[in-house]
């Protein structure tokens, strides 16, 4: 229909220009926020993102390195990719394909020795150059970026988009400290995400008002070691994460903070007493603290005693008593016997979580723990996995149950799965679904709830009013 050409509108031609990206996301919070980083720095370049592979002209894999099978899932999507381009190459067409995220870091460019596929790969720490990056592999280049980065990546990625924090909902992450200084001896993220770097207060007020003015009700604040940030303030001086919170909590419009992943050892008492002193910071904290054995955390690294971390519980309970716990477990780390094992059981009763994940041990190439003699057999960590796994969602049933016939806050978010509901979150995370009477997308409303399934709460509906 070559004659209706002359008459494309300019938002068709725009239309026809534009380049799709498809962007899959594995591993943590982080990574999601890189995304969404990364999404937001190509768009500025003129690339919209696409929610399949299937119309995309770029795929940009956003990997996790963490545990082995997180890895390897990398390799077995870039098999699929390497199909649908070969199907495009034989159509005339082509496709552009990118690993950034934790495996790109730790493998650089042993990714496009093993996958000739991979167009390019690009580490965490350099996102700001990704434009510059996907040019020179558009025009044929095999490219390797996992230095770490001089110049500040977040001074240099384009600010958040008003139009893309939209499109994402009424709930936003944050990322305000990256990287790990603590190198637990099983993990890999020191050698993936490198040294600790906290940004500024500058820097995260900025950032935070502008997903508040494009709607965002509640923010999470990210970081390897969340707790450990340490910025720098307006005056000049180093504050620390309470502080940083209590700055937040004035911004108009910001209804919920939240912050995650938090290392015991950096919980200081300006941050438990924020817990007790702002309304705005959910009652929820994500306190990894992997084993119960004494034995086992020293060789993990984790430089402190079970018992410290039963304290410590005990203080930020006393300062916020409706606090929800969660954790991460890892079963089956070098050496770790019955007895070991036991002890970490026994710590889970103790504390008592709301949630938590729980992981077999991994080995990974490079970290201090995959050299250990005494590895644990495989079988021993399945069975302990299980009964570990049992007494976490026996906890988090009996957690959630005991919000039935309660009336609680709920932060609504998006439809839900049936018409006529919606979805939000109470301020112990669990998914609330609610009849869409009780409010918009957005709002912060009282319902009562009803029962507990077993990953979410359900709401009584509204009384209906009787004819008058
Ligand atoms: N910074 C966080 C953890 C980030 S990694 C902290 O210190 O708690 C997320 C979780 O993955 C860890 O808490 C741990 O439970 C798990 N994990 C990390 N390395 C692992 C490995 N090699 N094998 C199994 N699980 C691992
Ligand atoms: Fe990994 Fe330990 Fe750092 Fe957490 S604190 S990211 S587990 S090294
Ligand atoms: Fe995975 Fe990297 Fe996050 S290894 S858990 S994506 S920091």
């Amino acid at each position: 229909m070559s004659e209706t050409a002359d008459i494309v509108t300019p938002d068709a031609a725009a239309e026809m220009n534009t380049r799709r990206v498809f962007v899959k996301t594995y591993g943590c919070q982080m990574n999601v926020y890189d995304s969404q980083r990364m999404a937001d720095a190509l768009g500025a370049d003129g690339y919209v993102e696409t929610a399949t592979p299937d119309d995309a002209d770029m795929v940009l894999l956003n990997t996790c390195h963490i545990r082995e099978k997180a890895a390897e899932k990398v390799y077995s999507e870039l098999g699929r990719l390497r199909n649908l381009r070969d199907r495009r190459r034989a159509a005339g067409s082509d496709l552009i394909i990118g690993v950034a995220g934790c495996v790109a870091q730790a493998e650089g460019e042993e990714i496009i020795r093993r996958a000739p596929v991979v167009d390019f790969v690009i580490g965490p720490q350099t996102y700001h150059r990704l434009p510059q990056v996907v040019g020179r592999a558009r025009d044929g280049e095999k490219v390797v970026e996992t230095d770490y980065a001089v110049e500040d990546k977040f001074e240099h990625l384009p600010a958040r988009d008003e139009r893309q924090v939209r499109s994402r909902g009424v709930t936003a992450f944050l990322t305000v400290q990256e990287g790990c200084d603590k190198f637990c001896t099983f993990c890999v993220v020191p050698y993936t995400r490198g040294a600790e770097v906290s940004r500024s207060v500058a820097q995260i007020v900025t950032e935070a008002r502008a997903l508040v003015a494009a709607g965002v009700r509640e923010i999470t604040l990210l970081g390897q070691n969340v707790n450990a940030w340490h910025g720098e303030g307006p005056d000049g001086s180093e504050w620390g994460l309470g502080r940083l919170l209590h700055k937040l909590a004035r911004i108009d419009g910001l209804a919920r903070l939240r912050y995650t992943t938090s290392h015991p050892r950096d919980m200081d008492d300006a941050l438990i007493a924020a817990h007790r002193d702002l309304d705005c910071l959910m009652p929820y904290l994500h306190l990894p603290v992997q084993a119960g054995s004494d034995r086992i955390l020293k060789a993990m690294n984790r430089r402190h005693t079970a018992d410290e971390y039963r304290k410590l519980i005990d203080r930020i309970r006393d300062a916020r008593p409706d606090i929800a716990l969660s954790g991460d477990f890892i079963v089956g780390f070098p050496g770790e016997t019955d007895a070991d094992f036991e002890d970490t059981m026994r710590l889970i009763r103790d504390v008592g979580y709301a949630q938590a994940f729980s992981f077999k041990y991994s080995p990974r190439p490079g970290t201090p723990g995959a050299d250990l003699g005494d590895q644990v057999a495989e079988p021993v960590k399945d069975a302990r996995l299980q009964r570990l796994q049992a007494l976490l969602l026996e906890q988090q049933a009996a957690f959630m149950t005991a919000l039935a016939g309660r009336t609680i806050s709920v932060l609504l978010e998006k439809p839900g799965r049936e018409q006529g509901q919606l979805v939000g979150r109470s301020p112990w995370l669990q998914p609330v679904v609610c009849d869409e009477t009780v409010g918009k997308i957005g709002d912060i409303v009282d319902v009562r709830i009803n029962r507990a399934s077993a990953n979410s709460l359900i709401a009584d509906q509204r009384e209906v009013e009787p004819p008058a």
